[in-house]
């Protein structure tokens, strides 16, 4: 039986109900949502607020179970009890919520943006604990390391979806715009110039020179203008945060390479954006020499933080970058692929659906993966 000793001091039987409502949500199914639904009744606040508080205690319980089921006693680690702790405050504020209060935006908004609120801290809490947790260990493939990265990629990948369905219900009920987070002609190659010209701005801030990106679009049958530029159902945010890592790290590379400006230029980053029916892909070329040979397959562990650079403006340095922009992609049923050409330069591939029966949430669930350790994570392969 779970213990919540950190909650305060109520009876003993509250624990008892609270820990049996939490065992039974964890072992419901949770319900994806397509980007369908997304724009037809969850752009509807009252039904999509019945919907959260039905849906978000069964994906909280789950992440609650899986910081239970760690192979390390959780408890001994603050950050993972903080984490806990989070959860539960989040599962109950979902799962106590009546009818009237859910029904009433004025009455239900602030619960929801308390959650998000509260849920800032999560990802550097989880990512402290993680460190902590592996200790001295510099191995990134033995058991325990790839355990922590499956529990690392599916909680997160999890808290992605419900920041997803929470940001749309403030979105929507937003008095002075009524928005929706998914954006049904989501323009592709505007979204990628303007997260070049974010990611040059800090290059210019933080380290006082700029590399060169062009962008550019393709359609299946070639080169497009401004106007055929090609559309999609898509949530912008998600796109706008993979493109800019990967310009980010783009652009640190180059600039650690490039020693004078003009070496600089002479390294330009190439971004295309192409579509056909079924797809939209997007590449990002630089010349930056490629994946250092120590730091490898690494790239994609939530463990690996080894920038030497770190807090440069373009990295945080917490080497989270790429596999949080793979799941990031894999949230709507997207990919995420690098090649590394020593030498010479990084190819990244970043390849989203566009058919709106494709694009339905990836939501993790114990009980359907039953734990197994993915073949993504097995192989650790570029
Ligand atoms: N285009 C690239 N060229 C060369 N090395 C790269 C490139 N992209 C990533 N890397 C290497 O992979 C490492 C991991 O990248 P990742 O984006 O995951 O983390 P980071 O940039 O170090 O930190 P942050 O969490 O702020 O993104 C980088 O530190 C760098 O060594
Ligand atoms: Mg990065």
């Amino acid at each position: 039986m779970p213990t919540w000793h950190h909650l305060g001091r109520p009876g003993r039987r509250w624990f008892c109900d609270l820990a049996q409502r939490v065992a039974e949500y964890a072992a419901m199914k949770p319900t994806p949502v397509s980007i369908r639904s997304w724009l037809g009744e969850f752009a509807e606040p009252v039904q999509l607020a019945e919907f959260l508080c039905k849906e978000m205690p069964v994906r909280y319980a789950e992440r609650i179970r899986n910081i239970e089921q760690l192979p390390m006693p959780w408890q001994n680690f603050e950050e993972l009890v903080a984490v806990h702790h989070l959860q539960l405050a989040a599962f109950q504020a979902f799962q106590e919520q009546p009818r009237s209060q859910w029904e009433r935006v004025e009455a239900f908004r602030p619960v929801v943006q308390e959650v998000q609120q509260n849920d800032k801290k999560t990802k550097f809490l989880l990512m402290q604990a993680a460190q902590k947790m592996r200790g001295n260990s510099t191995s990134f493939t033995d058991p325990f390391s790839l355990e922590l990265n499956k529990f690392l990629d599916d909680f997160l990948l999890s808290r992605l979806g419900c920041n997803m369905l929470m940001g749309q219900y403030l979105a929507c009920t937003n008095h002075d715009s009524h928005i929706t987070s998914i954006v049904n002609q989501c323009d592709a190659l505007d979204i990628c110039r303007k997260a070049a010209e974010e990611v040059q701005r800090r290059c210019a801030t933080s380290q006082g020179r700029v590399p060169t990106v062009h962008v550019s679009a393709y359609s299946s049958s070639g080169a497009v203008n401004e106007d055929q530029v090609p559309r999609f159902s898509y949530i912008p945010g998600i796109l706008m945060h993979v493109v800019r890592e990967l310009l980010k790290n783009s652009c640190q590379a180059s600039l650690e390479l490039a020693k004078t400006q003009a070496e600089l230029q002479q390294m330009p980053i190439n971004l295309v954006v192409c579509a056909d029916v079924r797809h939209v892909v997007i590449r990002i070329s630089d010349l930056a020499h490629g994946i250092p040979r120590h730091v490898g397959s690494r790239i994609w562990s939530y463990l690996y933080s080894g920038s030497p650079t770190a807090m440069t403006g373009l990295s945080f340095g917490y080497g989270i970058g790429l596999p949080l922009s793979r799941l990031h992609a894999k949230y709507l049923g997207g990919a995420l692929d690098l090649v590394s050409l020593p030498g010479y330069g990084v190819d990244a591939y970043l390849s989203l659906p566009r058919v709106e029966t494709d694009l339905v949430e990836n939501i993790p669930d114990e009980d359907v993966d039953g734990g197994r350790v993915s073949q993504e994570l097995n192989l650790l392969t570029l």
